[in-house]
């Protein structure tokens, strides 16, 4: 009686389209590297920081048609990241592949260094991150809070910007 459960499988593994698997597994690699750099300790992270003097580069990930992704990131530009930004119109896999918790979730998501920015992260705390090199995943704003860089605009909100432990956890970083 194996026989139709491994009929069942196969069509099952055979179904969803393939180009999207393929873009899936190139952020993988992405996400697998960002991920393996910090185990590989100091030596690492110097040998992958930027020589001094060169723009810090950031990848970006944001959907096509979010407008304060764009204002984000003139935001970072403004303070010297040199950004590549890649669209996707459904960021949900790759926020999954980054590890970045559901409650944490915001808009866009960057990838520096060896960390990952998600949301409108003010670029000043990147800096102090790049510099102080804490041992975790990142930096996160939830949601998207009114008067967050990109998010300018009536009454500015209290909000807490969050350092991703690697276990998954969390620490307030900063208030603004
Ligand atoms: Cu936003
Ligand atoms: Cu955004």
């Amino acid at each position: 009686m194996r026989q139709p459960e491994l009929d069942y499988l196969r069509v099952d593994r055979s179904g969803p389209n393939c180009s999207r698997r393929q873009a899936l597994s190139r952020l993988a690699i992405v996400a697998a590297g960002l991920l393996v750099q910090p185990a590989l300790g100091r030596a690492a992270h110097a040998a992958s920081a930027q020589p001094a003097g060169q723009p810090q580069s950031m990848t970006v990930f944001k959907s096509p048609t979010c407008g304060c992704c764009t204002a984000w990131i003139e935001h970072v530009q403004k303070a010297g990241f040199k950004c590549t930004v890649r669209d996707f119109a459904d960021l949900t896999e790759v926020k999954r592949t980054f590890g970045i918790p559901r409650a944490l979730e915001s808009c866009h998501t960057a990838q520096v260094g060896s960390y990952v920015v998600e949301g409108h992260v003010p670029a000043d705390l990147i800096v102090k991150m790049l510099r102080e090199k804490p041992v975790g995943r990142g930096l996160a704003v939830p949601g998207m809070p009114i008067g967050s860089p990109g998010m300018e605009g009536g009454t500015p909100e209290r909000y807490q910007v969050l350092f991703l432990n690697k276990d998954g956890t969390t620490r307030v970083y900063a208030t603004r």
